[in-house]
C-alpha cells in the first residue's frame, strides 16, 4: 500500500520542478512552442508569450497560462500572421513581450519585426493590442523608434507605471532605451544610448532600487558570453559588472541566450532568469533555460542547475 501511494505521488513531485534544457510539455502533452518570450503576471495567473517556431519559420506569437509556473496550459495564438500585411507569413516575429496598461485597460504587445524576404534589414519594432490578455491581439503598426534600427528588444514597466523599450540598434552596435507614450503604443523622443558594445538579447530587472541589464554578444544563433550592466537610473550611466553566469559553460551562457527576467509574484527578491538554448537546425526544438537569480551583496549570480524548484527562494 505504501509503495502504491509513493508511486502515485511521484509524478506530482517530479512535475513540480524546472528542468532546463529538457523538453517541456503543456497540460495536453504537447511540446511548448514559446521561444524568445516574456511572462506577464495578471490577476493571479502567469501568461507566457513567445515565438511560435517551425523548423526555421516564424509562425506568430503563442500564449500559455499557469498559476504555479510549472504547469502550462496552451491558450492559443496571441498574434497570428496576417496575409497582405507587415506580419504576413514569411516575416519574422521575434522576442514578443506583453505589458498591461492600467489607464487604457489594454494589453500591449511589442515585438521585433522583420519583413518578408528582407532578412534582418527592416529592423523594426512592432505593436499589437488586445482587451483580453490571451488575445487575439490586433496588429497596429511597426516602425523604427525615432528613426533607429530596432532588433532584439524587451519591455520594462517601472514602479510608477512608466514603460520603456530597450532595443539593439545601429546594426546591433548600440543598446538603447526609449520611454513609451502613456498608452504604451509608441515610443517618445526620450530615447537614449545606453552603451555601444555590440550586444543583444536584453533582459532588464530592478532589485533594491537598482536596475540590472543582462545582454548577450551578437553571434547569430550561436551562444556567447553574457554580461550584466548596473545603473541607478534607466538612462544611465550603466556600469559593466562582468558575466553573471557561473560554473561550467558559464562563458557561453550554458549554450543559451538571455530572454527575460521574471519577478516571482508573492516572493521577495525572487527572480527567474529565462534563456533560450537555440537549435538553429530546428528552431521549434529550442529549449528553455530557467534558472534562479541569486544576489551576493547586490552582485548578481546565475548558476546552472539540472533541476530546481521555487523553494530555492525564501
Ligand atoms: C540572435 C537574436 O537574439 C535572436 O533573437 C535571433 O534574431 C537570432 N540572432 C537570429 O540569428
Amino acid at each position: 500500500m505504501r509503495l502504491f501511494i509513493i508511486l502515485l505521488l511521484t509524478p506530482l513531485f517530479t512535475f513540480a520542478q524546472f528542468k532546463p534544457d529538457s523538453i517541456w510539455y503543456d497540460t495536453k502533452g504537447d511540446t511548448l512552442n514559446v521561444h524568445g518570450g516574456g511572462i506577464l503576471y495578471d490577476h493571479g495567473t502567469y501568461y507566457w508569450f513567445g515565438e511560435k517556431r517551425g523548423k526555421g519559420a516564424s509562425e506568430g506569437v503563442t500564449v500559455y497560462s499557469s498559476s504555479n509556473l510549472y504547469k502550462w496550459t496552451y491558450e492559443g495564438m496571441a498574434l497570428s500572421t496576417v496575409e497582405g500585411s507587415d506580419i504576413e507569413s514569411g516575416c519574422l516575429m521575434e522576442r514578443p513581450k506583453v505589458i498591461y496598461n492600467k489607464k487604457t485597460k489594454q494589453y500591449v504587445m511589442w515585438f521585433h519585426l522583420e519583413l518578408k524576404g528582407k532578412g534582418y534589414a527592416a529592423a523594426r519594432a512592432a505593436v499589437a493590442v488586445s482587451n483580453k490578455v490571451t488575445g487575439p491581439y490586433k496588429y497596429l503598426q511597426s516602425f523604427r523608434p525615432n528613426g533607429n534600427m530596432s532588433r532584439d528588444m524587451n519591455l520594462f514597466v517601472d514602479d510608477d507605471g512608466t514603460a520603456y523599450h530597450i532595443y539593439s540598434s545601429h546594426e546591433n552596435w548600440d543598446m538603447r532605451i526609449a520611454r513609451l507614450s502613456d498608452d504604451y503604443l509608441s515610443s517618445t523622443t526620450q530615447d537614449s544610448l545606453l552603451f555601444s558594445k555590440q550586444r543583444e538579447a536584453p533582459a532588464l530587472f530592478k532589485y533594491h532600487h537598482k536596475y540590472y541589464l543582462i545582454t548577450s554578444g551578437c553571434t547569430g544563433w550561436a551562444p556567447n558570453k553574457a554580461s550584466i550592466h548596473e545603473a541607478e537610473s534607466l538612462f544611465g550611466p550603466w556600469k559593466l559588472a562582468g558575466n553573471p553566469m557561473t560554473g561550467p559553460h558559464a562563458d557561453i551562457t550554458f549554450y543559451g541566450q538571455s530572454t527575460f527576467i521574471l519577478p516571482v509574484h508573492g516572493k521577495r527578491d525572487a527572480f527567474i532568469y529565462i534563456g533560450d538554448k537555440w537549435d538553429p537546425k530546428n528552431l521549434k526544438n529550442s529549449r528553455y533555460q530557467w534558472l534562479p537569480v541569486t544576489f551576493r551583496n547586490d552582485s548578481v549570480e546565475i548558476a546552472w542547475k539540472d533541476m530546481w524548484d521555487l523553494n530555492v527562494f525564501k
